[in-house]
């Protein structure tokens, strides 16, 4: 079975996702914190093959979260705050988040570069992230309320669609970047099923307090 059909097959009906899908916003501050929290498993000791799984972990996940909020969260956000500054300058940070993702892709984790490009892509991932929860989810929040289930669940499908042919490399970084592949091949899977489903890891404390400047 392909990864396409597996996800299809997963993927509940509309009806369903409206009651589990998480709503919007929560589910943006959950692939943040899954992405800060598999970076925070990166140290310069780390070998140099899980540290290739750990930053391809963050690319994949990153980048279908840049599209998710490109396709659906930010033209949501762009009706009732259209000309607010953090949403205008969104795509372009998301355009070099891309730039460096390409740039580690390119690179071996031996190379001179490689931790350092890694530490501007996470710099520029925490300013951002930053700034779309200081500003951008309390506008939601506020104005959007009665509709942040219904975009979520769109985001859920969408995310599912995106995904689909990136599961096979996931999983198999996922379970690289942890500590030990042979006892955390389930908890592995439960991860990514857990991002498939826009639920990332446990909350973390006070992140957007902490990254606020
Ligand atoms: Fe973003
Ligand atoms: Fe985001």
């Amino acid at each position: 079975m392909t990864s396409n059909t597996m996800i299809r097959r997963m993927t509940p009906s509309n009806a369903t996702l409206g009651k589990v899908s998480p709503s919007a916003t929560t589910m943006i501050r959950a692939d943040h914190t899954h992405v800060i929290s598999t970076f925070h498993q990166f140290h310069a000791e780390t070998s140099a093959w899980r540290k290739q799984a750990i930053v391809q972990t963050v690319c994949l996940a990153l980048e279908v979260h840049a599209q998710l909020e490109e396709e659906i969260f930010y033209p949501a956000v762009r009706e009732v705050a259209p000309d607010n500054e953090v949403l205008s300058q969104s795509v372009p940070e998301h355009d070099e988040m891309r730039r460096l993702i390409e740039k580690l892709r390119e690179m071996r984790p031996e190379d001179a570069d490689y931790e350092r490009t890694f530490m501007d892509l996470m710099r520029e991932v925490m300013h951002h992230a930053a700034d779309e929860e200081t500003v951008l989810l309390p506008i939601a929040e506020h104005r959007l309320a009665d509709r942040l289930g219904e975009i979520g669940a769109r985001m859920t499908k969408r995310r599912m669609e995106l995904a689909a042919p990136k599961v096979p490399a996931m999983l198999w970084n996922t379970v690289q970047a942890m500590p030990m592949r042979g006892v955390w091949i389930a908890a592995g899977a439960v991860a990514l099923l857990a991002f498939l489903m826009g639920r990332g890891a446990a909350a973390r404390p006070d992140y957007a307090t902490r990254h606020a400047n």
